[in-house]
């Protein structure tokens, strides 16, 4: 465990390098991970796992395309590939990783599944903190863990592909056996994690919640949304709003972000970029604090996971969800997206 200081305030993280694989393999080497679902984290704690050397078995309901994928990613009904029910008996080590919606709803059948000892592994805090929508109480005599990956379940694989890996958050709910803590800490390492930092569910949840409909997704789509139509509205071409906005964004300077943090890009860019961006970014950072504001007490009022369940359990929500996601698509920023991506000589002919 090393002590990092971050920003003033130091905080404990556990790299690969103190906790390695050869421990997380000792400390599950009489383990069975049960990984139930293979939607989108699924597949990348599965294969991630698997590669490096653990018993690893899949719990999937059958007929739909997740089980099929299982199946041509090597996973073999009834012996590493089962429903739900029966990889949820078989594992000692059980990964929740249905949709938050799917977890409600088949919590009666993997409760049932549960043997005293085994560890019940989580990658969001949903299902354990807003118990009063979701039902989901463990029983006393298992560990209940948590490991939540910051990045999508294909970036968890696409890392671990090309050797590097994914931060991840680790917290204990329950610890019957006295090794929850080792147990979560393995499991981070086995699924590729590059660093684990300490959290609690509640956080865990408030935090991602707030992210994802933040900078991370929301806001972003929002502000894009506003900026292309400012410019667009003012006469400007699709090409040359969709530059402005998102291009240069994906494809220049959010890279410098990453490199080497927000003053390494700025000093990157132009004198006269600089000076505007630092006039201007008080001003967003006011207009958006009270919207951030409703959206941290929506988040812990459990308004928002009251809304992701009703929207998220009704049959034709995925039909649902497309229209959306295709209204989007088919917007004229987005059209224009496709063919500024196409542009980009790696992609051209
Ligand atoms: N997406 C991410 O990158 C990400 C990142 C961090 C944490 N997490 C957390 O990881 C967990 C899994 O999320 P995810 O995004 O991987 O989920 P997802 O892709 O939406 O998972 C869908 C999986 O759940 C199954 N499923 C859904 N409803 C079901 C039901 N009623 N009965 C049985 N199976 C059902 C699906 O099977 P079918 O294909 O047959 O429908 C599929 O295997 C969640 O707790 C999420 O918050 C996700």
């Amino acid at each position: 465990m090393a002590q990092i200081d971050f920003g003033g305030t130091t905080e404990e993280v556990i790299t690969s390098q103190e906790f390695t694989l050869e421990k997380a393999r000792d400390v599950l080497k009489n383990e069975t991970i049960a990984i139930l679902g293979y939607g989108v984290q699924g597949p990348g704690q599965a294969l991630n796992m698997r590669d490096n050397g653990f018993r690893v078995i899949v719990g999937q309901r059958e007929g739909g395309r997740s089980w099929e994928r299982a199946r041509e990613d090597g996973f073999v009904p009834g012996e590493t590939l089962f429903p739900i029910d029966e990889a949820a008996r078989k594992g000692t080590l059980i990964q929740f990783l249905l949709s938050d919606a799917g977890q409600v709803e088949m919590w009666p059948v993997v409760k049932a599944g549960l043997n005293q000892g085994d560890a019940l592994y989580f990658s969001h805090g949903f299902g354990i903190v807003y118990t009063d929508q979701t039902s989901i109480i463990p029983p006393d005599n298992i560990d209940v863990i948590l490991v939540a990956p910051k990045g999508s379940g294909r970036s968890v694989r696409m890392n671990f592909l090309d050797g590097s890996g994914i931060n991840s958050s680790f917290a204990v709910h329950q610890d019957f056996t006295g090794r929850a803590r080792d147990r979560a800490l393995s499991a981070g390492i086995a699924i590729g994690s590059g660093y684990l930092f300490p959290t609690t569910f509640e956080k865990e949840v408030f935090s991602d919640l707030t992210g994802e409909r933040g900078v991370l997704i929301g806001c972003l789509a929002g502000v894009m949304e506003a900026q292309y139509a400012t410019l667009r509205k003012n006469g400007h071409s699709p090409s040359e709003a969709f530059n402005e906005t998102v291009e240069e964004l994906t494809q220049s300077l959010i890279r410098l972000v990453a490199e080497n943090g927000m003053d390494w890009m700025m000093a990157n860019c132009s004198t006269t970029a600089q000076r505007g961006a630092l006039d201007w970014a008080p001003k967003f950072r006011d207009a958006v604090l009270p919207v951030f504001d409703d959206l941290y007490e929506s988040v812990i009022s459990g308004a928002e996971t009251q809304r992701t369940l009703e929207k998220n359990s009704q049959p034709d929500y995925r039909e649902k969800l497309q229209e959306e996601l295709d209204a989007i698509k088919n917007s004229e920023m987005w059209k224009t997206g496709a063919a500024v991506r196409a542009l980009r000589p790696e992609n051209r002919q």
